[in-house]
């Protein structure tokens, strides 16, 4: 668990942030997606990958779905998990914008404490909390995976939104509203972030 090592201490690298950073012409962040399962996170998240990578900026993205076939793979979704889950996750990606590149995270994240948490492990500004709000009953209505349907049906325990909570962020960087499927595509939600990160410097 959490901080078991004892008579560690910190070595300080010769190349450090600036320089890769210097080396890359962008600097490193982490863009936090967080929303209901079926929201479109993994989908922004690519779109958001594609656009900045066409720009000549590398990304990378730790997608919650994918990080549970590895990193995760010991992880549930009850609440203690889901926290562990969030903070490996927060942790990771701090190691990647250290590297200097724009990490894209997108994961449910349902705590907004943990969220907050994970935002304290970087650098004032350097992580962009994107709320991709969508009312439950889209997602439920698009249930790419099934999954609502079966939480539904009482196969799935701890659905988030259908009997385990989801707390909107009060406040962050950006919202990208979605009321019906016809509203703004995946391309131009990644858009509006992007020119986010081109107002705030991270693209040089
Ligand atoms: S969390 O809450 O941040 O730890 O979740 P995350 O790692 O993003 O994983 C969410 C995906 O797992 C599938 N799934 C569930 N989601 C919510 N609640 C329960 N009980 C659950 N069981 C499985 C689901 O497909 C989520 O995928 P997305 O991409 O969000 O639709």
């Amino acid at each position: 668990s959490v901080g078991k090592s004892t008579n560690i201490l910190w070595h300080k690298s010769s190349v450090d942030k600036i320089d890769r950073q210097e080396l890359l012409q962008q600097k490193g962040c982490v863009i936090w997606i967080t929303g209901l399962s079926g929201s479109g996170k993994s989908t922004l998240a690519c779109a958001l990958s594609r656009g900045l990578h066409s720009r000549g900026k590398l990304t990378y993205i730790l997608d919650g779905d994918n990080c549970r076939h590895g990193l995760n793979r010991d992880l549930s979704f009850k609440a203690e998990d889901r926290i562990e889950n969030i903070r490996r996750i927060g942790e990771v990606a701090k190691l990647f914008a250290d590297a200097g590149v724009i990490c894209i995270a997108s994961l449910i994240s349902p705590y907004r404490k943990d969220r907050d948490t994970c935002r304290a492990l970087l650098p004032e500004g350097e992580f962009v909390e994107v709320f991709l709000d969508v009312p439950l009953q889209l997602c439920e209505s698009r249930d790419p995976k099934g999954l609502y349907k079966l939480a539904r049906a009482g196969k799935i325990k701890g659905f988030t939104g259908i009997d385990d909570p989801y707390e909107p962020p009060l406040s962050c960087e950006i919202v990208l509203r979605q009321k019906e499927d016809n509203c703004a595509s995946p391309c131009e939600m990644a858009e509006t972030v992007i020119a986010y990160l081109d107002e705030k410097g991270y693209l040089q």
